[in-house]
């Protein structure tokens, strides 16, 4: 029986896909190749279409005997969905629907969904735990909420079960450095610090020093990819024992702050990056870490990876490949 993987040629998704054939899970992945890539996938079938084409779904769906679906393919920007908010509902929810009602039509039961903690909005408490209220700030965090809500009925109509992850900042590469976040795709900090090292980028940015933090600079919660490969598969680990719906965070629990990032990236490159510090960014949280109390008790799930790996890992991918997978 094999697990599909949308997006798996993505940054999440194939880091996913090498453990996936680590621990010998036989994978398909389906992706459009629109910020993916081929080289990312290494020798795991690789369908290119879309997770919007129905008739294409079923047909993988019988081929290669799949019997659960890991969902990572969306857009991820959220400044990007201010703009364009009709392209993110149409990938992230209405094709995410298409790929639903094929999995329904093809007895396919099991789902686990890449979610997201901007479902949070800017937290009222910290740490964040599943319980939080939901204030979703874009369309992209509204649609990573639409797909949990259509879950929700999926489960209850048609007995599909799943396990929504909210991924706070997913970091680092895989430890041998040969599969990474690209850089054309990404406007997360730890890329970007990372160009500034290879000197792609004239300097860092650092919007705001006056934050109620330990050095004045916004605190976030970075989680390496290969934690977040490794929740899903004890995720689809959890419907297999348990047919039980669930939402979880993944994070490491652990704030760092900007300042931390940067003097890491720092001491770990060896290169004294310029870095412009700059006013706050409206709407910027001060500080946003989870609770990942749940995922340990009922996953037994446990980050496995300190900021150090992930700048180590992140720094080894980007100062092999500084063109990413190039084109
Ligand atoms: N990177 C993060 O920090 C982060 C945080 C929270 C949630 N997420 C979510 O995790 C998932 C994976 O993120 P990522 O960073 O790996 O993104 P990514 O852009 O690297 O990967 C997404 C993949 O999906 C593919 N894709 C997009 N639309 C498609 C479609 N309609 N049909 C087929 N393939 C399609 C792209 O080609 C790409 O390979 C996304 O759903 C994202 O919203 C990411």
């Amino acid at each position: 029986m094999t697990v599909l993987v949308t997006g798996g040629a993505g940054y999440i998704g194939s880091h996913t896909v090498r453990l996936l054939r680590e621990r010998d899970y036989p994978v398909v992945v389906l992706d459009n190749l629109e910020s993916g890539n081929r080289a990312a996938t290494g020798d795991v079938p690789l369908v290119v279409g879309d997770i919007g084409d129905e008739a294409l779904l079923t047909r993988v769906f019988v081929e290669h005997n799949v019997n659960a679906v890991i969902h990572f393919a969306a857009y991820k920007a959220p400044g990007e969905s201010m703009e364009q908010p009709e392209r993110y509902f149409d990938n992230n929810v209405c094709s995410t629907n298409r790929l639903l009602r094929a999995m329904q039509r093809s007895n396919v039961k099991h789902f686990v969904f890449s979610s997201s903690c901007s479902v949070y909005g800017t937290p009222q408490q910290l740490p964040v735990s599943e319980t939080n209220a939901l204030h979703p700030e874009s369309p992209y965090a509204e649609s990573k909420l639409m797909v949990e809500q259509m879950l929700k009925w999926y489960d209850v109509c048609h007995q599909l079960r799943y396990v929504s992850l909210r991924y706070f900042n997913a970091a680092g590469a895989a430890p041998d450095g040969k599969i990474g976040e690209d850089w054309k795709v990404t406007l997360n900090l730890i890329p970007l610090v990372m160009k500034a090292a290879l000197g792609k980028a004239s300097v860092v940015k650092v919007f705001g020093t006056d934050y109620p933090t330990r050095d004045g600079t916004a605190v976030r919660d970075y989680i390496h990819v290969m934690d977040l490969a490794d929740a899903h598969i004890r995720a689809l680990e959890y419907l297999r024992e348990h047919e039980q719906s669930q939402i979880f965070n993944l994070g490491t629990g652990q704030g760092s702050t900007v300042q931390e990032i940067v003097d890491s990236t720092r001491r770990i490159s060896g290169v004294d990056l310029p870095v412009e510090y700059t006013g706050r960014r409206p709407g910027d949280p001060v500080a946003i870490y989870a609770d990942n109390t749940k995922a340990r008790e009922l996953l037994g799930w446990q980050p496995q990876y300190s900021l150090e790996e992930i700048i180590q890992s992140a720094w080894q991918w980007h100062s092999t490949y500084p063109e990413g997978y190039g084109d």
